[in-house]
């Protein structure tokens, strides 16, 4: 069974001072999408290198190759989330508890980053109370959903193109690839960004855990997360 965020699943958490996080479809949409995006940008980025671009085994350049089908498998990925979006599991209800809590703005998300710009000035500030994600990562999510749709249409034009010159003209490929390594290479800062919070930043990689194994320590969140905590708490109470 899929150990969402149930108040059940999270009162068991609670006896061991973990709490649930992610339940296993949003992880594994965010690995496999994950990953592969971070293989594209990789194969694809060997084309500003001459060495790499250059690099054949039976006539094919091997990069490019590699681009196009880690593509139509990313392409897929993106299709294949619509099963778990809309299933009327305990998996599929996180899920969409997760896509609300990262697309619902509101007054505190502005706080959060007026707070942010004032401790970046060195100036005295308190956070607002922060629940499941912060501001940043919802601007983080929406910049992560914008590039992947961008770069999955126009990647799309350039694949069909790679396989065949059939189907579109010369004109429209040519007007599509700047756009496509536009995004590319847009994509890159925040990417490093995420990168450096999950796997370096002392006070953020504990998230890591959560994105692993799905729970992650319960003073942490309290810490990170407070409004979320105390609204899973509200949830075990209920469940006592
Ligand atoms: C996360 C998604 C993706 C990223 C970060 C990415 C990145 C890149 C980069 C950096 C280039 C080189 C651009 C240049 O030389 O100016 C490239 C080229 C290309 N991409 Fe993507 N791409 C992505 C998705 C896709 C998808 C989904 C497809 C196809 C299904 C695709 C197909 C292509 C093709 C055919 C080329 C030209 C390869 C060549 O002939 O050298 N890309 N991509
Ligand atoms: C492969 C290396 C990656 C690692 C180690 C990683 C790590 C993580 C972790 C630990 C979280 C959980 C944060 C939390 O507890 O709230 C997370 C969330 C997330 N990740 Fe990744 N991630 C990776 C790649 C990516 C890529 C390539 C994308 C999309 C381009 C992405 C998009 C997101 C989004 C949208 C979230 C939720 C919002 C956020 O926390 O920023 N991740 N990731």
């Amino acid at each position: 069974m899929d150990r969402g965020l149930t108040t059940s699943g999270a009162a068991r958490a609670g006896e061991s001072g973990f709490i649930e996080r992610f339940a296993s479809p949003s992880r594994r949409i965010h690995w496999t999408l994950g990953v592969l995006y971070v293989l594209l940008l990789l194969s694809g980025l060997t084309n500003f290198w001459p060495e790499a671009k250059a690099v054949q085994a039976a006539d094919v350049r091997v990069f490019a190759w590699l681009h196009v089908v880690l593509g139509w498998a990313f392409v897929a990925g993106l299709a294949a989330v619509l099963g778990p979006l809309l299933a009327p599991t305990e998996g599929g209800r996180a899920l969409r508890g997760d896509l609300r809590a990262l697309t619902r703005a509101g007054v505190d998300d502005y706080l959060w980053l007026q707070h942010l710009a004032l401790r970046a000035m060195r100036a005295p500030s308190t956070p607002p109370r922060v629940g499941k994600f912060n501001a940043g990562q919802k601007l983080n999510a929406l910049a992560s959903l914008t590039l992947s749709l961008g770069l999955a249409a126009s990647g799309a034009v350039l694949g069909v193109n790679y396989m065949t010159k059939s189907v579109f003209e010369v004109g429209f490929v040519e007007g599509v690839f700047p756009w496509h390594t536009a995004l590319a290479l847009i994509a890159i800062p925040p990417l490093l960004a995420h990168l450096y919070l999950a796997l370096l930043h002392p006070g953020t990689r504990e998230a890591l855990r959560g994105m692993a194994l799905g729970r992650v320590r319960r003073d942490w969140a309290r810490e990170h997360h407070p409004a979320w905590v105390e609204e899973v708490e509200r949830a075990e109470g209920r469940a006592d």
